[in-house]
């Protein structure tokens, strides 16, 4: 038999990949003190049953905001697939079909739109950072749209990535070899900039993801899309709120892996 538990899946996960690959994967902000708590959070939810209900005929299919599941489960954005697997998102994408489970592409996905969708037998929503570069924003969501993408998130906890300590200690810059191949390469030349003691994934963000970003700028993305927009990164029920009143059709309200 083999690997039937997550923390099995972990193991084997570290010992195929190259430990700084790893470290960007697993590892969190500083003392990574909320990845931890984020953890043990976790191990505390249970399941509170009901019983002696008729549950001959369960069911956990759902629908999310017009997307049809047979699992209510999503798999989060993460960038560059293609570092963990030679073939990227399309695996995913056929992994989290097979599941019936929903796929959050990342706007730094290491594989085409296109192909994504095309290996696709479930929905498939796009993430997206808010670029100082507008244009390309505006020019991803239409392609998202054309390529059958069916709802768009919006990562707003991102101005500035995290001091990942780990990345820093590697001087982290993802390999040439893998590409955020949705967008125009001179916008991800920064990730892929390797130097001592820096991180090519933070240098990236500064210098390319738009720290101004406000509620009042939401109206522009609103206004250039038809598909239902979901905000990542809101905490706090007042800003679910204003979410809202800014257009938002859903928000997720988890703290990213103690990664910021
Ligand atoms: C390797 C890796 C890459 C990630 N890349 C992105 C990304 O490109 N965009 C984004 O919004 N979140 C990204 N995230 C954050 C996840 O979407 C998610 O918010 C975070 O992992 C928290 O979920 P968890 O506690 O289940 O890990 C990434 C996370 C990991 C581990």
């Amino acid at each position: 038999m083999g690997v039937t538990t997550l923390a099995g899946i972990e193991r084997a996960a570290r010992a195929h990949l190259p430990r700084e690959i790893w470290d960007f994967i697993e590892g969190g902000s500083g003392a990574e003190r909320t990845l931890a708590a984020n953890r043990e959070a976790f191990s505390r939810y249970a399941f509170r049953p009901r019983t002696l209900v008729d549950v001959s005929a369960c069911s956990p299919a759902t629908t999310l905001l017009g997307s049809p599941l047979a699992l209510p489960v999503g798999i989060a954005p993460m960038a560059y697939h293609r570092l963990v697997d030679p073939e990227g998102e399309t695996a995913t994408a056929r992994a989290a079909g097979a599941a019936g489970a929903l796929l959050v592409a990342g706007m730094f996905a290491s594989r085409t739109l296109e192909d994504i969708t095309a290996a696709a037998t479930g929905p498939v929503w796009l993430q997206l950072y808010w670029l100082r570069e507008r244009a390309a924003l505006a020019a991803l969501v239409e392609r998202a749209e054309a390529a059958g993408i069916s709802a768009l998130v919006l990562t707003v906890d991102a101005p500035r990535i995290g001091r990942r300590l780990r990345d820093l200690r590697n001087g982290f810059a993802i390999p040439p070899a893998v590409r955020a191949v949705n967008l125009d390469p001179a916008l991800m030349a920064a990730s892929h900039r390797a130097a001592s003691g820096s991180s090519g994934i933070a240098d990236h963000a500064r210098e390319q993801f738009d720290p101004s970003l406000t509620w009042a700028d939401l109206g522009w993305l609103r206004e250039r899309t038809r598909l239902p927009l979901v905000l990542k990164g809101v905490l706090t029920p007042e800003h679910a709120s204003l979410a809202v009143d800014n257009g938002a059709d859903a928000r997720g309200g988890a703290n990213p892996g103690g990664r910021r």
